[in-house]
């Protein structure tokens, strides 16, 4: 007899609240919900934190991204605002036709290959960062090395001068504001972040355009396939993309990875030691403790998956944290070892269509720093206590990041 399809609003489900839990607590309360049901009814709309789920309902084109839903969940309207359209444009809320054709012409330009060129400038910028802080045997990881990390890499990779780090990095924590859970009152200095951005990347363009450069903005203009090509348009969204995508999460993700590290001294003096561990350190790392801990999905139409209707409109929260978590999927997830191949891929970049665009990139930077901070702070300990941000913060990871270091701590 062919199975009966459910509609989910139906289904007895357990119920999940997750604002306010810190990470532990919010992995505890899925696996306890995962023992009665693959699926969570939360205040929104329901959840997923097994590794095939998440990877399933990823995977699945007709769940589209729920990001087009910050304002609306913030009470703005959904349409009529610079800062909806420009959303509305970007890769990362962009579904079907459009997102296919704007991946394909950029897939090219963010490859392994593409990212491994920029490995000597991110050896240079993490250097000096530790440089800076290596004979004092202490800082504020967070303040000292994780924040300024991203924003030249960004700067190097789109081809925008030393002079301009500064405003790259005031814009981007501009824009991150929509995620400060006060969107109305902050909308001016976002839209005008978002504004003076655009106009600097439109002159940069026009200027590559006549005279091209070894960077990412002259690789993407000269990108043509099938006769199609991006435009100054896609071009300014994607440059907004990848500063919006590719620095808090990465700085974020350095932060979340050494404090694991903190917790096992000897994975870290194993890691300052072999310095080839550090593809799997990141992976590993990763999965432990990711800095994007979950995203949403929203049914594009009626939708059966697991013999469960998802009527069009119904919200998913997958947990990538839940799926990095997940026992069906991990041998002992709560062992932290770098020297083990593990059988899948950790999940923090996500997975699908809209799969990390900047996961090399990201790989690289994480796999440059690493090594190197286990070589240059040996017996690393929290000197005093971890401050994490908020649980409700979308990219997460501590706030501050204390640490002592030395050769005889
Ligand atoms: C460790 C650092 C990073 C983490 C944990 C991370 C995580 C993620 C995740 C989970 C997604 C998928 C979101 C979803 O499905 O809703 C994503 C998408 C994306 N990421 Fe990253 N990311 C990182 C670094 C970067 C960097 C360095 C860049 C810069 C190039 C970047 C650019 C993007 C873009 C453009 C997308 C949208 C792709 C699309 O929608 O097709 N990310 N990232």
């Amino acid at each position: 007899m062919a199975p009966v399809t459910v509609s989910v609003h139906d289904l007895d489900l357990p119920e999940i609240e997750l604002i306010d839990l810190d990470r532990d607590e919010a992995l505890a309360v899925f696996a306890a919900a995962r023992d009665r049901h693959w699926l969570a009814r939360t205040p929104l709309g329901y959840a997923v934190s097994r590794y095939d789920d998440v990877m399933a309902i990823l995977r699945e084109r007709r769940f589209h991204s729920a990001i087009a839903m910050i304002t609306e969940m913030a009470g703005l309207p959904a349409t009529g605002n610079g800062f909806m359209e420009r959303r509305n444009r970007s890769i990362l809320s962009l579904e079907g036709d459009e997102h296919t054709r704007l991946r394909r012409l950029v897939s090219g330009a963010f490859t392994p290959k593409s990212a491994d060129k920029l490995r000597p400038f991110m050896r240079e910028v993490i250097g000096g960062l530790v440089d800076a802080v290596a004979d004092t045997g202490h800082c504020d990881l967070v303040e000292d090395v994780c924040e300024p990390y991203p924003i030249p890499i960004v700067c190097e990779l789109l081809g925008a001068p030393k002079e301009d780090w500064k405003l790259f990095s005031n814009w981007a924590t501009d824009i991150f504001r929509i995620f400060n859970n006060d969107l109305a009152n902050e909308m001016p200095l976002i839209d005008a972040a978002s504004n003076e951005l655009d106009a600097y990347v439109a002159a940069m363009i026009e200027e590559r355009r006549s005279s091209p450069a070894d960077d990412l903005l002259s690789q993407l203009i000269a990108v043509e396939e099938e006769g199609d090509r991006l435009s100054t348009e896609d071009l300014i969204g994607l440059a907004e993309a990848v500063l919006m995508a590719g620095t808090d999460t990465t700085r974020n993700q350095l932060a979340c990875s050494v404090a694991v590290f903190t917790q096992h001294p000897d994975q870290w003096a194993l890691l300052a030691e072999r310095p080839e561990l550090a593809s799997r350190a990141v992976e590993e790392s990763m999965r432990y403790l990711g800095a994007v801990r979950g995203t949403m999905r929203i049914a594009a139409e009626d939708i059966e998956y697991r013999d469960v209707l998802f009527p069009k409109g119904t919200l998913v929260a997958t947990s990538l944290a839940g799926a990095n978590y997940d026992d069906e999927a991990w041998r002992e997830p709560a062992a932290f070892d770098i020297t083990q191949e593990r059988d899948n891929a950790q999940m923090t970049f996500g997975s699908g269509t809209h799969f990390c665009l900047g996961a090399s990139l990201a790989r690289a930077e994480l796999q440059e720093a690493l090594p190197l901070l286990a070589q240059r702070m040996p017996n690393l300990a929290v000197d005093g206590a971890i401050e994490w941000k908020p649980p409700t913060v979308g990219i997460w990871g501590p706030a501050r990041l204390p640490l002592r270091f030395g050769a005889s701590n």
